[in-house]
């Protein structure tokens, strides 16, 4: 994963409208679930980290872009509130995590699937390192109906967007690659809350689980 410098120093300016317009919150509920052990993929710069709560026993996070991680790791050096129990921080790809198979309880991706190179292989990822019955947590920014405006300009729009947005694609349909491969038993679509979203509008999260 190339290192995103620029995108990495503003990524917090550029979410923070957002975050006040109910972002912040939908993390919150969102991350409310998280227990046991627990593995984020692609924790940008930590802004989940406030929401994990006590009921999670151990943090894992993965973070390919130096610049991203660096970051993170310093805010979790500066406030040793945000993960009581430590976290650590892995330089790894979703797309090959470095971790054993039926290791986490609880696997989290928030506005990740839409950056990653081969989100069919990450989210293969994610159901192998998945216990049997553990929870993928989403949040993500997926592509509008097939036929309308704004899919046509997810579409026409996806470089220039993508090389500004350290990588991000705005039509994906992230969400129907969940459903092929979990069983999706919350889902709540929204708005991408705040400013600057006319390309993100949809966002769906929820909780995921492995088929039985
Ligand atoms: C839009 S940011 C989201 C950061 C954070 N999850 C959040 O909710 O604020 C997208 C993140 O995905 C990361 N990313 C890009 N490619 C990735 C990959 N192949 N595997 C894991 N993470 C990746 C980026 O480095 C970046 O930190």
């Amino acid at each position: 994963v190339r290192s995103h410098r620029v995108f990495a120093a503003i990524y917090e300016h550029l979410l923070a409208a957002n975050e006040d317009a109910g972002l912040r919150e939908l993390r919150a509920g969102l991350l409310r679930s998280a227990r046991g052990r627990t593995l984020e993929i692609g924790a940008g710069t930590g802004l989940n980290l406030a929401h994990y709560t006590h009921e999670v026993t151990e943090l894992v996070l993965t973070e390919p872009d130096p610049a991203m991680a660096k970051r993170l790791r310093a805010r979790l050096d500066g406030d040793a509130s945000l993960a009581p129990a430590g976290a650590k921080v892995h330089e790894a790809a979703a797309e090959a995590l470095p971790f054993p198979e039926s290791s986490f309880d609880t696997v989290v991706t928030t506005l990740v699937l839409c950056s990653v190179h081969d989100p069919e292989a990450a989210l293969a990822e994610v159901a192998r390192v998945l216990k049997p019955g553990g929870d993928l947590l989403f949040a993500e920014h997926v592509r509008d109906a097939d036929g309308s405006r704004r899919a046509r300009w997810q579409a026409r729009l996806d470089r220039p967007w993508s090389a500004c947005m350290g990588g991000c694609h705005p039509g994906r349909e992230t969400d129907r690659l969940i459903d092929a491969r979990f069983v999706v038993h919350e889902r709540r679509a929204a708005e991408f809350p705040g400013p600057g979203t006319a390309l993100v509008k949809p966002l769906v999260s929820g909780v995921a689980r492995l088929p039985a």
